[in-house]
């Protein structure tokens, strides 16, 4: 038996319409969207233009076209961060951000093209909110925040955190990459000035897909230039969105199984996917905790299913491979891309094991894990860690 429990960092299976909706599309349209006025570029750009939609809808955007896509939530940060912070400026991001964001970040600052102050997070993932207070500074461009971690699931207070930044003209940058598809997001009410997300998690869309929200009055500097199939004879790249930001021909394979996710998380609900994966993590925390040995990280309500822990004593990489060697589970060990979150929750260098299940994990699937955990730690083939 194989068992997949490593959804935060992709999302596995998926429906099974993302499944015939690609084919179909390689098969069926396969035209370049925007590009020609045959029937495959149309209908690809039709699609495409749906799925702006649909996308829209899910966050309640008010405007379709300020949402650009991108090849994964990296990809969307990036053209956040390098496109809207100018020299000179300042950055402020939460110690629980991916390396997404601590990289472009550290880059831009080793550069001396701008300067940044992490907000340190304590044992439960949460961030010090006074001293996000005290670190605007009159040249203060960006606050970014980890909607929810991927290492220990914790979601940020972001109302509060959006508040303390608009108070003082500072504009947000949300990594929904953990969130999208997941949680309800709202950016008109929520006040997000800027939405970077993957379509390849919480939203069931194939791999290489992803998007870049920019509230009405946020204007960044493209990232890539080149072809849009728009305004061709003019030197330069388009002034208005979403070609301002959309050089290059899109994934449109991949927005294809994107459209038909986002149909099946319509027909389902948010509230219904976030209710099942809720219950989960519940039943997984309880069940857990009963382990002796076994020691959840950042344990804290409220959290997405995404469950980090330890066994005192042993190597997470003996931990993992024995889960998927012995009892076919497959998770992610290490620092999963977020080495100051580990920090602040006390397990950098090592890491830790992480199960985070999906939409399609049954509660006997997590009974199933919690044995095999069980079994595990009182298997005394374990090495134990030297020193
Ligand atoms: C919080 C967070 N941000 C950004 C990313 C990067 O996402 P992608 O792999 O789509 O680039 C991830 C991926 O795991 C993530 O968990």
């Amino acid at each position: 038996m194989n068992l997949y429990f490593d959804n935060a960092a992709t999302s596995h299976p998926k429906p099974e319409q993302v499944y015939l909706a690609v084919t179909n599309y390689f098969r069926n349209i396969g035209g370049n969207p925007g590009r020609a006025s045959h029937a495959g570029s149309l209908n690809a750009l039709r699609m495409i233009f749906e799925l702006r939609e649909k996308l829209a809808r899910l966050f309640n955007i008010s405007d379709p076209s300020r949402i650009a896509f991108s090849f994964n939530a990296t990809d969307a940060l990036n053209m956040a961060i390098k496109g809207y912070v100018n020299k000179g400026e300042h950055i402020i991001h939460t110690s629980m951000e991916h390396n997404s964001v601590l990289r472009p970040v550290a880059g831009m600052c080793k550069k001396n093209i701008i300067e940044s102050t992490v907000i340190p997070a304590d044992k439960k993932g949460l961030p010090d909110l006074d001293f996000l207070a005290d670190s605007i500074k009159d040249n203060t461009k960006l606050l970014i925040i980890n909607h929810a971690s991927n290492v220990c699931g914790t979601i940020q207070p972001i109302e509060m955190m959006i508040e303390i930044a608009h108070s003082r003209n500072v504009k947000v940058l949300l990594d929904a990459a953990q969130t999208a598809g997941i949680l309800p997001i709202d950016v008109q009410r929520l006040n997000i000035d800027m939405l970077a997300f993957c379509g390849h998690k919480g939203l069931l869309g194939p791999p290489g897909t992803g998007a870049l929200y920019l509230s009405p009055d946020i204007d960044i500097q493209p990232w890539r230039e080149g072809g849009t199939g728009s305004f061709s004879d003019r030197p330069h790249q388009p002034e208005y969105m979403p070609d301002r930001l959309e050089a290059g021909t899109l994934n449109s394979v991949g927005l294809a199984g994107l459209s038909a996710a986002l149909d099946f998380i319509n027909n389902e609900t948010v509230e219904k996917i976030s209710s099942h994966e809720q219950s989960m993590l519940s039943s997984l925390k309880t069940k857990l905790n009963d382990i002796e040995g076994l020691k959840l990280i950042g344990n804290h309500v409220p959290c997405v299913a995404v469950i980090s822990f330890i066994v005192t004593g042993y190597d997470c990489a003996d931990v993992s491979l024995k889960m998927e060697q012995d009892y076919g589970l497959m998770c992610r060990t290490g620092l999963h891309c977020a080495p100051l979150a580990h920090k602040a929750l006390g397990t950098f260098p090592q890491g830790t094991v992480r199960i985070s299940p999906g939409y399609f994990n049954t509660e006997k699937e997590i009974d199933y894990l919690v044995n095999s955990l069980r079994n595990i730690v009182l298997d005394d083939r374990l090495i134990p860690l030297k020193g």
